[in-house]
């Protein structure tokens, strides 16, 4: 395999592990705090995790590790979307099982959660290993969207796990992943297997994060992406003069990572989708707010800017949520092959206009043609719409050319606006870790290893005060029911892990609320530049400003 420079240069980096990690495994002993119970909800999620309910949050410390010294057999499982520093809880993980013992066993089960219930696994060595040190992707044994959540699945991981004689099993993933890695974790407890399960947070999106788990890994390094993409844009629009740059940027629901891009680059705009529904705005309410800032800038002849856009913007509309269930309504059943029959656009049209309400139907009415379509032809297997695939970087540019078209017609608004479109995600998921997530991931993953010798289950790998030198880490681990409340999920109550959207009372958002009137306006652009692995700490090192605003004094 032919290697990059740059990859050639990582293998050799040694990720960064907290203070009480660095003593060696024989000195380090764990602090056991006090018991915990559930977000909400503490009766019901009690009754569904008799066994692994409201254990203690735990802390490692410098001291005699007292762990009973055993063999063991350790299965990994990398769960849902990629996200940087994946490799590296897989490194930490292994290191630290060899470091306890060079006859410990890491097993990786391939391509998601299905690799354990397909028993498709391969056994990791010290050259398998070092091939991945310090780099992006989930190449290392591929990842999958599968969920562990039936008890038929649970009984065949019990099997392929006796197979193996693995005695705990690693789930890195996100919100979900790692509700399902609690249930698990209860069965094999409620089964008397002896085999722990221990989760890690995963996922760019940001939005698995609570008073325990800071951020999710992978958020730092695919924003510090992204922010690069964006800055670099904003030099190019100010030195052109001459495109308006609609952006979206991945994230699912939570608008966590177009915030913290907002943050490091300063855009003219971004929008908040979780503001957007506090305010219950509409689409003509955001088309008139981004037009405003055109027109302003426009009759001062800086006929340029920048918009970010979450990827989940249009869920929090709530008039085009409205459209959204009406539509998958209006498809339900027999009518999709009504509505499939229908040969040409206009008849579509039709039966469209004839379904749907006024007011929805007044909605549908304002988008661009290339969206209506999209709405009405990219649908899920179950028939519904996929809100994520629509083009909200578009529908916005559009809609803002219609508006401003009126206003120049009122002769309000005397300037140009070409627009640039972009969708910023995957470019930002496989990235080489910043040294951040390199440093944190393999802190997760040995910390992960620390959590089985001593014997827990059903937590997840906590590594805290994460907005400190790497030397100042606090690393333990929480009850994953810590973090759980009953969700309405399908028409039925599930114990799930509560998803973190942006809290508009949060610093992040305070900071940008005080800002985003100036920048809107005024040309005040920032531009972070590529990461940066080698140089001045205080370049290389540095965490998003997200998680400085939430943790400043
Ligand atoms: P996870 O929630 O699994 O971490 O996935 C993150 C994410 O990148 C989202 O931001 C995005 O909406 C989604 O995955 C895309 O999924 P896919 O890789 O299946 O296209």
């Amino acid at each position: 395999m032919s290697i990059s420079p740059l990859q050639k240069a990582r293998y050799e980096y040694t990720p960064k592990l907290p203070g009480m990690l660095r003593n060696g495994i024989e000195n380090i002993c764990v602090k056991v705090g006090a018991p915990t119970q559930s977000a909400a909800d503490q009766e019901k999620i009690k009754e569904l995790f008799p066994n692994t309910y409201g254990k203690e949050e735990i802390t490692f410390t410098e001291g005699t590790n007292t762990a009973e010294k055993k063999k063991q057999v350790v299965g990994v499982i990398l769960s849902g979307g990629q996200a940087p520093g994946g490799h590296n809880v897989i490194c930490g993980l292994y290191d630290a099982l060899k470091a306890m013992n060079p006859e410990n066993v890491l097993i990786g089960f391939k391509g998601g959660p299905s690799g354990l219930i397909e028993d498709d696994c391969m056994i990791m060595t010290d050259e398998y290993i070092d091939a991945y040190r310090n780099t992006g992707g989930f190449d290392i044994i591929g990842s999958g969207r599968t969920k562990l959540e039936t008890v038929e699945q649970f009984e065949i991981a019990l099997k392929v796990c006796r197979k193996h004689e693995v005695n705990a099993i690693v789930i890195i993933g996100g919100d979900d992943s790692n509700t399902n890695a609690a249930v698990l974790a209860e069965y094999m407890a409620a089964h008397d297997t002896g085999i722990s399960v221990i989760g890690c947070p995963k996922t760019i999106d940001g939005d698995l994060k609570n008073e325990d788990i800071e951020i999710s890994f992978g958020f730092d390094t695919a924003t510090k992406t992204y922010s690069e993409l964006i800055g670099n844009i904003e030099r190019d629009c100010n030195s052109a003069k001459k495109y308006w740059h609609f952006i979206k940027v991945m994230g699912r629901s939570a608008s966590h990572v177009a915030l913290e891009c907002a943050l490091e680059t300063q855009p003219n705009i971004c929008l908040i989708g979780e503001e957007v529904a506090a305010k219950k705005q509409s689409l003509a309410e955001i088309a008139n707010y981004i037009a405003d800032a055109v027109e302003t800038r426009g009759n001062n002849k800086q006929n340029f800017g920048v918009v970010i856009i979450p990827e989940g913007i249009v869920e929090f509309v709530p008039e085009f949520s409205v459209l959204i269930a009406e539509i998958n309504e209006l498809l339900a059943g027999e009518n999709t092959s009504k509505f499939n029959a229908l040969e040409s656009w206009e008849e579509k049209y039709a039966f469209i206009e004839a379904g749907l309400t006024k007011e929805s139907m007044a909605v549908f009415a304002i988008l661009p043609a290339g969206i209506q379509q999209q709405l009405f032809l990219e649908r899920d297997p179950h028939g519904n719409v996929q809100v994520s695939l629509i083009e909200s970087e578009k529908l916005f540019a559009e809609l803002v050319r219609a508006e401003l078209a009126k206003r120049k017609a009122a002769g309000t608004y005397k300037g140009k606006f070409g627009t640039q479109t972009h969708f910023f995600g995957y470019e930002g998921r496989c990235a080489f870790p910043s040294n951040f997530d390199a440093d944190y991931c393999y802190s997760l993953g040995y910390n992960a290893a620390m959590l089985i010798a001593y014997g827990y289950t059903g937590y997840l790998s906590k590594v805290s005060n994460l907005s400190a030198p790497a030397a100042e880490w606090v690393s333990g681990g929480m009850p994953i029911t810590k973090m759980m409340n009953i969700e309405r999920r399908n028409g039925k109550d599930k114990p799930v892990i509560k998803k973190a959207l942006v809290e508009l009372d949060g610093g992040p958002f305070t900071y940008y609320a005080a800002h985003r009137d100036d920048w809107a306006v005024n040309t005040s652009y920032t531009y972070p530049g590529a990461i940066q692995y080698y140089g001045p700490s205080e370049v290389c090192d540095i965490t998003t400003k997200t998680l400085a605003l939430e943790h400043q004094a």
